[in-house]
């Protein structure tokens, strides 16, 4: 464990035959809550740590208000939006883990009333919510409709300079969504402009117009 910490990599999980090893970066290790999250039952952002050192930089540089996600999980995206910014942070899930729930209960109580849990399908819960964003991240079902209507029911609601994120693009059901979808009103942000760019599968669209 000794070893593998000093070479930036942690042990996850209870069962030894189960471990997972995540690579830590200094975002993680230095993370107030980050620990303090239930173990993920699927895949999450702190698996690649190169995406973490992105979504946290653009995070700090949008630096947002109000932010909304799809695809709480085990709370590991939102963490990241709530430690670099002081943004109010909505996160729609479907809550099929145990892990979700207990997830919203640890960021209440790192970061009190800034986290709200939406649980339901986000094709309908998104749907009837009419706050304004100004950053959307696009991280919840993987299907092809299911993140369509992620991507247009987010659309109703990012303010014009907002931004929306998609996340997973390498998935063919996210990736049929996106070009599926109608970006005329928004300018697409190249990804190689953060520190970290080289990373496969996120968008980040900056809408224009409404
Ligand atoms: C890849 S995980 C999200 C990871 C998280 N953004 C992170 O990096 O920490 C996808 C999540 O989307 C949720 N999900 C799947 N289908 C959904 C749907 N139709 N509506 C809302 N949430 C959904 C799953 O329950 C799961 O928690």
């Amino acid at each position: 464990m000794v070893t593998l910490k000093a070479r930036g990599l942690q042990l996850y999980g209870k069962n030894p035959n189960n471990l997972k090893i995540h690579r830590m970066t200094r975002i993680t290790r230095d993370s107030k809550c980050w620990n303090a999250l239930p173990r993920s039952e699927e895949g999450h952002i702190g698996a690649y740590h190169c995406k973490v050192n992105t979504l946290s930089e653009i995070i700090k540089e949008f630096n947002p208000t109000i932010a909304a996600q799809t695809g709480l999980n085990a709370g590991h995206s939102a963490v990241l939006f709530l430690e670099f910014s002081n943004t109010i942070l909505y996160s729609f899930d479907i809550g099929r883990w145990g892990s979700t729930a207990k997830a919203h209960e640890v960021l209440n109580k790192f970061f009190p009333k800034r986290h709200f849990y939406i649980k339901g399908d986000s094709a309908v819960t998104l749907k009837d919510f009419d706050t304004k964003v100004d950053f959307a991240f696009v991280d919840g079902g993987h299907t092809e409709d299911a993140c369509y209507a992620d991507i247009v029911n987010f659309d109703k609601i990012v303010k014009v300079g907002g931004i929306m994120i998609i996340d997973d693009l390498a998935i063919p059901g996210v990736g049929a969504a996106v070009q599926k979808f109608n970006w005329a009103n928004y300018e697409e942000l190249p990804i190689s402009k953060y520190k970290h760019g080289y990373i496969n599968g996120i968008k980040i669209f900056k809408k224009l117009k409404d």
